[in-house]
């Protein structure tokens, strides 16, 4: 077994270069698995994450009966059981890190004959579920949770009824509960949204022959109709891939070819505002993998200068904000960012974190409850917390690039349930890093 180093040292290394892949997308993953396993028949997955998020959902699956292959990294040879076939748990059911397992996985479990518990970890503990509990139990769902924090334990053999329900925050992952728990629900269950986010849910019941009727900020589906198994491409993860965007941009000679990347419209708010922030990024070969759309990502560097981020690209960008306070950091001039108070309730306060980093690094960040206003410079070397946030982790090894001086990040284990060899895969590309 291999030790994953705590803290990194992360410096500047030589200009970035070369060809990258990076690893499949965390949420189509998740949906990949759980479909998969409600479907009848045999269904194989290519590009699974091998990640601690996804690996756990797998484990959970296999915990309620379904038998999952791994015969190779990245496949997984998922064995139905139909969407009535899954099996009582012998024990609490661990989503580790994972805000969109245990959400997800709310809604499934919600709708079983047997009850369940679901537990995460010290982060996955903070964070809020009343999202999920409080319309569930408008289907007729019954859930228990201190103030609205995991664990949660969810009373089986309730029977479900479809809802027509606008949520209050734009959630893909609240939506997805409610779309799960719908599968078995009475009637149909309508969910409107204040501002799309991403429908992989949607695109992939669909994908799995479930007759569901989406578009931009709605999705609308009957209950009481079987998954066809299916096989599935999960796409690179454009979430992973912007660590190496923001990089290459920033540092003075590369130039990074990102193959086959997920570019989902719902993914990629951050392709617009570095473009407007100046940034040189060019899409070749767009393809179509599993029903999603792909493009090698061509990064050169170039000089970033501040921006207010408009408020429209901020759901499609929800998880590039701590890579987005680096690349700001570094920018001419103030970036502003306004309408993202949900980054305040993620596997860290991301807003609250990035700040705090970056002015350990001589960076000015004026916080707001919802946003932030970053005043780029030339960062400094030290020492800053990542709070255990993969995306924190990554984004600060990103900045220390443009450091003028060496940045010890703590607590970067975590960065494993993202992004397995994160650090290797870094290396290879120029950058400065090391374990420490
Ligand atoms: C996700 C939705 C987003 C995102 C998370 C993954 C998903 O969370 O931040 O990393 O797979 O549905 P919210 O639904 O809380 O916005």
């Amino acid at each position: 077994m291999t030790t994953l180093p705590n803290d990194w040292i992360a410096a500047p290394g030589t200009p970035l270069f070369g060809t990258l892949d990076v690893p499949g997308d965390k949420s189509v993953s998740h949906r990949a698995i759980m479909l998969a396993a409600l479907a009848d028949g045999v269904s194989r997955i290519d590009g699974f994450l091998e990640g601690e998020d996804t690996r756990a959902t797998a484990a959970i699956l296999a915990g309620l009966g379904v038998r999952i292959e791994a015969p190779g990294a990245g496949v997984r040879i998922v064995h139905g059981v139909g969407v009535d076939g899954l099996q009582p748990p012998r024990a609490p059911l661990d989503c580790g890190n994972a805000g969109t397992g245990m959400r997800l996985l709310s809604g499934l479990l919600a709708a079983q004959r047997f009850d369940s518990v679901l537990t995460g970890d010290t982060s996955l503990s903070k964070r809020p579920m009343q999202r999920v509990i409080e319309p569930l139990a408008l289907m007729g769902a019954r859930i228990e949770a201190d103030d609205g924090l995991p664990p949660l334990r969810i009373n089986g053999g309730q029977p479900l009824r479809g809802i027509d329900y606008t949520l209050p925050v734009a959630s893909a992952q609240v939506k997805s509960a409610l779309l799960l728990a719908g599968l078995y629900a009475d009637g149909e269950t309508r969910i409107s949204e204040p501002h799309p986010t991403r429908d992989y849910t949607e695109r992939m019941l669909a994908a799995f022959g479930y007759p569901i009727a989406f578009g931009p900020g709605e999705a609308v589906m009957p209950g009481g109709h079987r998954l066809r198994a299916t096989d599935v491409r999960v796409p690179a993860d454009f979430s992973s891939a912007a660590f190496f965007i923001v990089a290459a941009t920033l540092v003075p000679g590369s130039e990074l070819r990102l193959r086959a990347v997920g570019l989902n419209p719902r993914r990629t708010g951050l392709l617009h505002v570095l473009r407007a922030m100046g940034a040189d990024i060019v899409e070749e070969n767009a393809a179509e993998q599993g029903g999603e759309p792909v493009a090698d990502l061509i990064v050169r560097h170039a000089p970033l200068h501040g921006i207010e981020v408009p408020f429209e690209h901020v759901p499609d960008m929800i998880d590039e904000f701590p890579v987005l306070f680096a690349a700001a950091a570094c920018a001419d001039g103030a970036t502003t960012i306004q309408g993202a108070a949900e980054l305040r309730v993620k596997e860290s306060d991301r807003i609250a974190t990035m700040a705090a980093g970056l002015r350990t690094l001589g960076i000015e960040v004026a916080e707001t409850p919802d946003g932030a206003q970053i005043r780029g410079d030339l960062l400094q070397g030290g020492a800053i917390d990542s709070h255990g946030d993969h995306r924190i982790a990554m984004a600060f090894a990103v900045a220390a690039q443009c450091a003028d001086g060496e940045v010890r990040i703590g607590d970067v284990a975590n960065v494993a349930t993202s992004f397995p060899g994160f650090e290797r895969l870094a290396r290879a590309a120029g950058f400065g890093l090391c374990g420490a």
